[in-house]
């Protein structure tokens, strides 16, 4: 695992498109398992007006998005449909149809009505979306976000490393850390994640934290060995992992 550590947030967001958009050069085919979260959007904001200079940036370039939340509507002003919309997708050429989002919504038709079961929707979505990256040629970049309990993507404390994409529940910690763009009382239960395994077949990885929020995780990320009741020290069996943090962030 090898660390950058920053001076702050914009550092942070600098380092992280300048990877993104060289392993891009490098790679104009490039497969991208991408994130959400409040910490990418420096690095989205960079990567878009570097792009605006740049013909064609994202022409052959297929993104993957780490999770969704079950049962939101993609025009929802909390789903990452929206997020990714908004600080990518719309400003970038990347071609529709390879820019793929997990579809919290498998199994119910745009008015909402039952098509299959859930369970058996969205059970059908996670396969499918596997067989996507497969067929897309698998991941070539993941970039991740950490959440304060370690988690990345979705996978909460307590997920088995071989996990692939599949629903799960968010733990209260996770759903009050994303509660911003929710109703009181409305915030997501599920969210549909690529699982453990699925990020450790990326080719490489990035780690973005910043912010003394993410002090502590950052230490456990360092420190431990791999652990299931800290979903990212799986990284630590990975052969590419790069982490870049803000001293914040690196403080411990
Ligand atoms: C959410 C996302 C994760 C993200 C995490 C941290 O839970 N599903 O992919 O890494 O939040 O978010 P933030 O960057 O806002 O701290």
């Amino acid at each position: 695992m090898k660390w950058e550590i920053v001076a702050d947030y914009e550092a942070l967001s600098d380092r992280a498109a300048q990877n993104l958009l060289s392993s891009i050069r490098q790679n104009p085919q490039l497969v991208l398992g991408l994130p959400t979260g409040r910490t990418p959007q420096g690095m989205y904001a960079r990567v878009v007006a570097e792009c605006a200079r740049l013909y064609h940036c994202f022409r052959d370039v297929s993104t993957f998005n780490l999770d969704e939340y079950v049962g939101i509507a993609p025009e929802h002003p909390g789903s990452y449909h929206t997020y990714m919309r908004r600080h990518l997708l719309d400003h970038v050429d990347v071609q529709p149809e390879r820019a793929h989002i997990p579809d919290g919504r498998a199994g119910l038709t745009g008015h909402g009505a039952l098509i299959l079961s859930p369970d058996e929707g969205l059970r059908q979505e996670c396969t499918r979306y596997e067989g996507a990256i497969a067929d897309a040629g698998g991941l070539g970049l993941t970039i991740l976000g950490l959440g304060t309990n370690g988690h990345i993507g979705f996978n909460e404390p307590g997920t088995p490393f071989d996990s692939r994409t599949r629903v799960v529940n968010l733990t209260e910690s996770t759903r009050r850390a994303n509660a911003d763009l929710f109703p009181e009382g409305q915030v997501p239960r599920q969210a549909v994640t690529m699982g453990i395994a699925t990020i450790l077949s990326s080719l490489s990885i990035i780690v973005l934290a910043s912010g003394w929020k993410k002090r502590d995780a950052v230490a456990r990320l360092r420190e431990l060995e791999p652990d299931p009741s800290f979903p990212a020290s799986a990284l630590r069996l990975h052969p590419d992992v790069t982490v870049i943090a803000d001293r914040a962030a690196a403080a411990l």
